[in-house]
């Protein structure tokens, strides 16, 4: 599959010999906030979402997800960039924990470091990640105040496989935001972050079925 090929209809369906019944065991990168990390929890325990967080972990101690974590009592594992030698260490770490857990699947919900092939290669296309715009518009830092300065009038988040490239990969699930007259940063990026948390959990499912692990 090329890189930038969008989902075709009948992508999510699941091969013959698929494991129909099986618990998909999720791994979540997160650096901040963790309200996408959150969110793929509430599906998952809510019976939306055939899957279980086995693992969140953080390259920031005392971020918003590690509490998050405690409180909805997921492991929570510290990988601290500043710690590790290079990205590649640091991902072959990542990829260590993991694999230790048996994550089917890893989400990057607000991982903001740029990860390596290294890490891609231990998930092949099973490594997630969500980006508050609507692919390939305004990749990289910032999107929505990218979104505010460009002045369009839609905007939105995307859901999409990693490749190296950036906010590159091959899309999963958009979800499109009008932005209103008036919209500042926090309030278009409140409720891109809305439809973040609905889209994440449809990805990871789509991801699954693509791989025929569900
Ligand atoms: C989200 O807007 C996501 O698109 C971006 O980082 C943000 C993380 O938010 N990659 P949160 O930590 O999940 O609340």
């Amino acid at each position: 599959m090329s890189p930038q090929r969008p989902i075709q209809p009948g992508d999510g369906l699941a091969p013959a010999g698929a494991d129909a019944g099986r618990i998909l065991r999720l791994g979540v990168m997160a650096s901040g906030n963790g309200s996408n990390f959150e969110a793929l929890v509430g599906a998952c325990r809510r019976g939306e979402l055939a899957a279980q967080v086995v693992l969140l972990a953080v390259n920031n101690p005392g971020c918003g997800a590690v509490a998050r974590a405690e409180r909805l009592g997921v492991p929570v594992q510290l990988l601290d960039h500043r710690q590790a030698a290079s990205r590649e260490a640091l991902d072959d770490g990542l990829a260590s924990c993991f694999q230790a857990v048996g994550a089917d699947l890893v989400v990057m919900a607000g991982w903001m470091r740029i990860v390596t092939q290294r890490l891609i290669d231990a998930f092949p296309d099973r490594l997630v990640n969500i980006h508050p715009s609507l692919l390939p518009s305004f990749r990289g830092v910032d999107a929505v105040g990218q979104a505010l300065a460009a002045g369009v009038t839609l905007s939105g988040c995307t859901a999409h496989l990693v490749r190296l490239e950036v906010d590159g990969g091959p899309i999963l699930v958009q979800a499109a935001v009008p932005v209103e007259s008036g919209d500042d940063h926090a309030a278009l990026a409140r409720r891109i972050q809305v439809q973040e948390h609905r889209i994440l959990p449809l990805a990871v499912q789509l991801a699954s079925e693509r791989l025929g692990l569900t």
